[in-house]
């Protein structure tokens, strides 16, 4: 029996334009956009936290220098709360810290795509298995979609893939999986198609930014291959690593919110308010009179 390597480190590729959110990501990154109170890109680390991920690596881009700030002490602020016997603030910033040298950045350069991105953590990443997390999908529900994913890979191994519903009628927007074999928390994938033409998807199963891969990506990613938008696609690579390695599918009963785009943003924003005690009654009298109006 193969050895299942725990999986350890996470990817978070933040080197992105953000161009579908522009003016607002013009000098703020967009994995820095806050849903309720906290960045995006918070929401991620903190899934990967619960999921036992000891080690994050970003791969980060110009102008993103405020992501690691994020993830660092900010000695001013903290004193001063102290000072001000402000325990509540305090406690959220010490939370949401990764432990010292728990983190580490690393640069893509230039934007040539996700794949690439990935393949800029490569060194970091080393011989051993690791989490893919897209920072501007949120997950939505008690249970973090990656801790579910690590559940099941320690049945399995491998790799996996997290999927989620799409409406069939537009399956040709996204990467869609072949359901074949159940599994125990999942189903084994027989294909991964990147934006079916209408009608020809296998399934109406999208990937939703979350995987667990083997290192052998990386091989497959120097390669450098480029695909749709001449852009180095992971999706690509994932295809080739399918030829030699198994891929699983985990279906996260949650609900994905595409913060790159304005409606999955304002969605998420409106999702998250509605499970905060202190600010839900207000949201949902206010968000009613709207929609009457609307
Ligand atoms: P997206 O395609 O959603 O990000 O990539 P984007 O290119 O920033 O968005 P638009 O389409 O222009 O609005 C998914 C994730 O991969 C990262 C992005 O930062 C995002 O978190 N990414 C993408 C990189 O790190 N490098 C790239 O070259 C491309």
């Amino acid at each position: 029996m193969t050895t299942i390597h725990k999986v350890r480190k996470a990817v978070l590729p933040v080197a992105g334009l953000g161009t579908r959110f522009l003016p607002a990501t013009k000098a703020v990154p967009k994995e820095m956009l806050t849903v309720v109170d906290k960045p995006v890109v918070q929401y991620v680390v903190e899934e990967a936290m619960a999921a036992g991920i000891e080690h994050f690596v970003f791969v980060t881009g110009r102008n993103k220098g405020v992501i690691e700030d994020h993830f660092d002490i900010q000695v001013e602020l903290e004193a001063t709360l102290r000072e001000r016997g402000k325990t509540v603030e305090l406690r959220s910033l010490e939370d949401m810290l990764p432990k010292a040298g728990a983190t580490s950045f690393t640069r893509q350069q230039a934007p040539l795509g996700l794949g690439h991105a990935v393949w800029c953590a490569r060194d970091i990443i080393g011989d051993e298995p690791f989490a893919l997390l897209l920072p501007d999908m949120v997950m939505h529900d008690k249970v973090g979609c990656l801790a579910g994913m690590v559940e099941l890979y320690e049945k399995v191994g491998g790799n996996i893939v997290a999927v989620a519903e799409c409406d069939p009628a537009l399956a040709h927007k996204y990467g869609i999986v072949g359901k074949g074999e159940a599994l125990e928390g999942g189903f084994q994938i027989t294909q991964m198609v990147e934006k079916p033409a209408k009608g020809t998807a296998p399934s109406n199963y999208y990937i939703n930014g979350r995987y667990i891969l083997q290192p052998e990506i990386f091989d497959i990613l120097s390669r450098q291959e480029r695909g749709a938008g001449n852009e180095i696609q992971v999706t690509d690579a994932m295809l080739k690593l399918a030829d030699t390695q198994p891929f699983s599918a985990y279906p996260f009963a949650g609900q994905t919110y595409d913060c790159g785009s304005k409606e999955g943003f304002i969605l998420a924003n409106v999702a998250f308010a509605l499970d905060r005690e202190d600010i839900k009654p207000l949201v949902v009298q206010e968000l009613q009179k709207l929609i009457a109006k609307a």
